[in-house]
């Protein structure tokens, strides 16, 4: 079939293209490990779901206004204003079916062909397909090792031109799990204040899973108020994957051109995630703090067993579920006479020697590292990392 040239422009997810592979191998019968996976393994809290069973019992099962429901918008207007002190009233909010959603919308209303994108790397994979997909320009910023994988403010400075129309970045990060500090903050706010043509999309899907002390948010500094969309959701903090609620704050007008565009493409996000999302929202707080400190325990596990492995480098990240360990020194060596050149080939080559599956970093920008969620129990974060270590030591 003749399809369109736009599908060109979008590169299939490394990431749900290796849990694919782990979970067809899985299949078959083969033990198979997988670390690839993006999402807490934990399922959502009983009072959220509670809250989901009243709603679908009260008959709220319609269609939602496009941007979500008044009573969500305003719970989230809440929420941002008593935990991150922002001030985003209900018509600066639109609720989305995932935060994935949100950022492609914001991305769809923002960019004009040939506009530059500025993405400090690692970014999240699925940001360069968004800015090509929207006709924009790539321009990767590599975050150094010895800055915990963040670009610098002096970075931002040199790297933005007259054509600059975005920044896009997560913090915390995934895949680094770096969380950019509020002196960090500053100084790219300094930076961009010298740069009023460049708006920002923040990623705060990782908010709740931050080791590192309080979340702080681009868009708390007055002079970014209406040149920031805060993007947020209930995936990963209240561990809600499935249930695809994300949103986006941000300037009146942005927020009503992505209205017309996710009407377009979706309509409202689900009535009932929704009605759930207000509970989780609202209700105790007490199960997404028991997780984070549950991933905080894997989190010091995985480090001290990734210490283990000769060769590795990583550093103990702040947040998020993952590590991001550089394997550039296994680079260039062989397991039975073939050569393994890149991360990618690494990966490939842990999945059929020690039967874990893991993400290479290529895809989101940073080919020397090697991505490990570690959403997953301590007895397979101990077994996963012992098999890989015994499959790195076979290389030569
Ligand atoms: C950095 C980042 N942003 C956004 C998303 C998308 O989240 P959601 O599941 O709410 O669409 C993810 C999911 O992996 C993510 O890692």
């Amino acid at each position: 079939m003749n399809l369109s040239q736009r599908l060109e422009t979008v590169i299939e997810s490394q990431t749900l293209a290796m849990t694919k592979m782990a979970r067809e191998m899985k299949e078959k019968g083969m033990d198979i490990i997988s670390l690839s996976i993006g999402e807490p393994d934990f399922n959502t809290p009983q009072n959220i779901c509670d809250a989901a069973y009243s709603a679908m019992n009260a008959g709220q099962t319609h269609y939602t206004p496009v941007s979500g429901t008044l009573e969500f918008r305003k719970a989230i207007s809440d929420k941002l204003k008593n935990e991150n002190q922002l001030d985003f009233g209900p018509n600066q909010i639109i609720v989305s079916n995932g935060a994935k959603q949100s950022l492609l919308n914001a991305v769809l209303a923002i960019l004009n062909p040939g506009d530059e994108v500025l993405l400090p790397a690692p970014f999240w994979v699925s940001y360069p397909s968004m800015v090509t997909y929207a006709g924009g320009t790539i321009v990767p910023l590599d975050g150094l090792p010895e800055n915990n994988y963040k670009v610098t403010a002096a970075q931002l400075e040199s790297a933005i031109t007259n054509k600059t129309k975005l920044i896009m970045f997560s913090s915390p990060c995934n895949p680094s799990g770096s969380v950019m500090s509020e002196s960090e903050l500053s100084a790219w706010v300094e930076v961009l204040e010298r740069h009023p043509h460049v708006f920002v999309i923040s990623d705060e899907i990782y908010e709740k899973i931050n080791y590192s002390g309080k979340h702080i948010s681009i868009a708390k500094y007055p002079s970014m108020k209406n040149r920031v969309a805060v993007v947020n959701g209930l995936s990963k903090g209240y561990a809600m994957t499935g249930w695809r609620i994300g949103y986006m704050a941000g300037p009146e007008d942005l927020v009503k051109a992505c209205d017309k565009i996710q009407g377009l493409m979706t309509s409202g996000a689900n009535s009932v995630a929704q009605a759930a999302g207000i509970e989780a929202l609202n209700g105790k707080q007490d199960s997404v703090l028991e997780m984070k400190v549950i991933f905080e325990t894997r989190r010091n596990l995985m480090f001290q067993k990734l210490n283990e492995i000769v060769g590795l480098k990583n550093i103990n990240p702040d947040g998020a579920f993952y590590h991001f360990p550089d394997v550039s020194s296994f680079l260039g060596k062989s397991y039975n006479g073939n050569k393994i050149n890149t991360s990618d080939e690494l990966c490939l080559f842990l999945l059929e020697v020690a039967g874990v599956s893991i993400v290479a970093g290529t895809p989101f920008g940073s080919p020397n590292c090697v991505r490990l969620s570690y959403a997953t129990s301590e007895e397979m974060i101990i077994e996963s990392v012992e098999r890989i270590g015994k499959a790195l030591s076979l290389l030569n």
